[in-house]
This record gives structure tokens, C-alpha cells and sequence, in this order.
């Protein structure tokens, strides 16, 4: 395949689309949703609300409709509730069925099975919910929410939005000033989009970063229009993918660039990178702009463990970059990528080292010396990148393969259409312009 060109655009947000639709389902009356990602991952949150008394519809032409029961007023599920393969769903539903008179099972694929939700089990168990977990806070996972909740002040003990969203989510429908302390910002878009529907919510930045986000429970929701902005994680395989063959000129149309997401563009700049932000401007409250990418002589660095949060799903695409920039890489702070869909340092270690990179793991990171341009070998003959079901790995890998001479071969391509259906298709899109 070769160089990259035109112009695409990647499917919207799956933060966003997953809160678009669980606060749309809180509000009385019709709130619309376009561009909202039709992954699997977001269809199962859809899939839940609906068993939770919500209305929710597609039109022909794309825009999603949503009737909801109103602040306090979900139903109990008859069935257990699937997760599949959604860490973002499973936390934050667990979040939301807390402070409702409900018993509800969440039950997921293999890999949801392993990751841990003892993280949100604590908080939400100080509110008055009860939960029967697998061994080692896991899923299979029956959980008895808490009427009335208790409103609670809890400071993360991990940097992690999803706990985050949990608590506040949980404090909808909690009496009360429900408070969440941050010591280190993570994405922002439950606060902002909590707000847009209506809820009392005030974020109070302290001298040394800590962010106090305080929540007023019983919040009345109005119905909103949201426009989902393209998701910058998507966005990040195109980016790289451009960056690193040679002769490729792309433009990413509508790329979110929430601060508390968008560092790996920074990062990829500091590394010699060429990506120009067109057209800045909003969509649904959020910064957006059009990326012009450029192949570029990329150079090794240190990455600053400091932007590790705004970043968090797209180191196993910048260890593809690194394995391709000159000199070498160091990434450190990475511990959270160990409990995401895969092991994501250990998994990318061996993947990239199939396919001919040089890299080294520690504990909290990977050290990659690249090739300086020259491209990868490929995977061998017969062997294969195991995948373990996350999408992140089976896209970072298939970029690789754009820069490799024997091509990268992967296990296992289905987990792609958790977060990025149309992925494939788009890449098709992009080499064959340029051919
Ligand atoms: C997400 C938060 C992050 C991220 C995930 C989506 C969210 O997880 O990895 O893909 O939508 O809140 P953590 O909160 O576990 O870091």
C-alpha cells in the first residue's frame, strides 16, 4: 500500500457518544444526536438504556433520537446488561444504576472479564451500593444500587475518567453536593457535557492543579442537540499512518482537540512531525479543527510522563511512530496502559518486536530505538500479532504494516469495530488517492 492523500474523515467520539447517550436517556423529552460513533462499544451503553427504560432510535439519514425517563427514573433490567468489550460503559452505567433503586448484572467479553472495577466499586460503595463481583472486582458483576444515595467527597486515587464519570454520575440522583478531587485532570467531557444538560456543576482549579469538581444531585435535565466531534483517537492511526510513509499528504477533517485529549499531536510535533491545525473552531461545545499531515523525518524523544492522561489510548500508536523516528524513544508513567482492553505494554513489545522493531519493556513504559525511517521487516512468514481483542493494538499494528516490507499480519481484525467500523475502508480511501 502507499502514500496516504485527500482528504477523510474519522467517526465521532466515543467519549462523548457513550455520555451523549446515557445523559440523553436522563432527560425527559427528545434530545438528537448526529455524529455519534456506531461502534459496538457505544451500542452496548445504547443497548443498556434501552433495558433501562429509555427510547432510543436511528433515522435514515444517521441522526440518533433519545427519549429519556428523567433524573432518578431508570427502570430495572430484566436481563443482564452486555458490556462486551466497553470498559467506558461498564464504569459508568455501574455509576449511574448506584443511586437508583436497581439490581443489575454486567456481564462482558474475555477481556472486559479480566480488567479491574474495584476502582469504581470503592467509590460507588461509599454511596450505599452493594456488589457481588467476580474474583478480583471483576465482571461477571451483580450490583444493588443505593435510594438515596449518599453524597461523598472522594479524591481519584488513579488518574482515570472513567472513575471520575462513575462518581458523578452516581451523584445525579444522590441529594446533595457530590464531590470528586483530581489531583491530575483527565477528560473533561462528562463535566462539560453534565452542565449543557443542565446540571449544577462547578470545577474549582486549585494553586497546584488539583481540580474540586462539585456536583448538586437531583438535577433536572433539559434535552439537548449534540453535534459529536471527530474522535482524536481515531484520528491518531491516520496521523501516524501519514507521518510515517513516505510521500503522504492527509487532511483529517473535524478532529476533536479537547486539551485534556489531543497531547499525542503535541508530542508527535516535538518529534519532528508535521501536523497543522486548519479551521479551528467548535462543534458541541468542544475545540475542533482539520489536521494537515505531512511525512516527516521523525526523531526519538523522552516523552514527559505529564501528558500520560491526555493521551492514554494512543501510545500503542506512538510506539509505532517511535519504531520508525531516529535515535531513541522513552516512555514512562505508563501503568494504566497494563489494565486497558490488553496488556498494552507488554502486547506492543511483543508485537513490534514480530515485526522487526527494537524494543525494550519496563515496568511503566517501552524504550524504542527506530529505524530512522528505513521501513520495518514485517512479520515472518506463517506468524502473526496477537491482537487479544483490543482494537487499539490490531490498528497501531495495521499502521506498522504501512511502513513494513513484508506487510504486517494479524490475528484478529473483528475487535476493530468496537471504536472504528469504518477503519479498513477509510485506509483504503486514503492509499488509493494517492495511487
Ligand atoms: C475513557 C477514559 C479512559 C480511556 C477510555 C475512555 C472515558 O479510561 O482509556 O478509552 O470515556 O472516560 P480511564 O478512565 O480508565 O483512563
Amino acid at each position: 500500500m502507499g502514500a496516504l492523500s485527500g482528504k477523510i474523515r474519522v467517526p465521532g467520539d466515543k467519549s462523548i457518544s457513550h455520555r451523549s447517550i446515557m445523559l440523553g436517556a436522563l432527560a425527559v423529552g427528545e434530545t438528537k444526536v448526529t455524529g455519534l460513533l456506531e461502534g459496538e462499544d457505544v451500542l452496548s451503553t445504547a443497548a443498556a438504556m434501552r433495558a433501562m427504560g429509555a427510547t432510543i432510535t436511528r433515522s435514515d439519514s444517521g441522526e440518533w433520537s433519545i427519549h429519556g425517563v428523567g433524573v432518578g427514573g431508570l427502570l430495572q433490567p430484566q436481563q443482564a446488561l452486555d458490556m462486551g468489550n466497553s470498559g467506558t460503559s461498564t464504569r459508568l452505567l455501574m455509576g449511574l444504576v448506584a443511586s437508583h433503586a436497581i439490581t443489575a448484572t454486567f456481564v462482558g467479553d474475555a477481556s472486559l472479564s479480566k480488567r479491574p472495577m474495584g476502582r469504581v466499586i470503592d467509590p460507588l460503595s461509599l454511596m450505599g451500593a452493594e456488589f457481588t463481583p467476580s474474583p478480583g472486582g471483576r465482571l461477571p458483576l451483580t450490583m444493588r444500587g443505593a435510594f438515596p444515595a449518599v453524597p461523598i467527597s472522594y479524591r481519584l486515587p488513579v488518574a482515570s475518567a472513567q472513575v471520575k464519570s462513575a462518581v458523578l454520575l452516581a451523584g445525579l440522583n444522590t441529594p446533595g453536593i457530590t464531590t470528586v478531587i483530581e489531583p491530575i485532570p483527565t477528560r473533561d467531557h462528562s463535566e462539560r457535557m453534565l452542565k449543557g444538560f443542565g446540571a449544577e456543576l462547578e470545577v474549582e482549579i486549585e494553586a497546584d492543579g488539583t481540580r474540586v469538581i462539585r456536583l448538586r444531585g437531583e438535577a433536572e435535565f433539559r434535552p439537548q442537540t449534540i453535534v459529536v466531534p471527530g474522535d482524536p483517537s481515531s484520528a491518531a492511526f491516520f496521523v501516524v499512518a501519514a507521518l510515517i510513509v513516505p510521500g503522504s499528504e492527509l487532511i483529517i477533517e473535524n478532529v476533536g482537540l479537547n486539551p485534556t485529549r489531543a497531547a499525542l499531536f503535541g508530542v508527535l510535533r516535538q518529534m519532528g512531525g508535521q501536523i497543522e491545525e486548519l479551521d479551528r473552531r467548535e462543534v458541541g461545545g468542544e475545540p475542533v479543527a482539520d489536521l494537515r499531515v505531512r511525512h516527516s523525518a521523525l526523531k526519538g524523544i523522552a516523552v514527559d510522563p505529564a501528558v500520560v492522561p491526555s493521551m492514554v489510548d494512543e501510545f500503542p500508536v506512538l510506539f509505532v511512530a517511535a519504531a520508525l523516528a531516529e535515535g531513541r524513544t522513552v516512555t514512562t508513567g505508563l501503568e494504566e496502559l497494563r489494565v486497558k482492553e490488553s496488556d498494552r505494554i507488554t502486547v506492543m513489545r511483543v508485537a513490534l518486536e514480530l515485526a522487526g522493531a527494537r524494543v525494550t519493556e519496563t515496568e511503566d513504559g517501552l524504550i524504542i530505538d527506530g529505524t530512522g525511517g528505513d521501513p520495518l521487516a514485517g512479520t515472518p512468514e506463517g506468524a502473526e500479532v496477537a491482537t487479544h481483542l483490543d482494537h487499539r493494538i490490531a490498528m497501531s499494528m495495521a499502521v506498522a504494516g504501512l511502513a513494513s516490507r513484508s506487510g504486517v499480519a494479524i490475528d484478529d481484525t473483528r475487535p476493530i469495530a468496537t471504536s472504528f467500523p469504518v477503519f479498513e475502508s477509510l485506509l483504503e480511501t486514503a492509499s488509493t488517492a494517492a495511487a
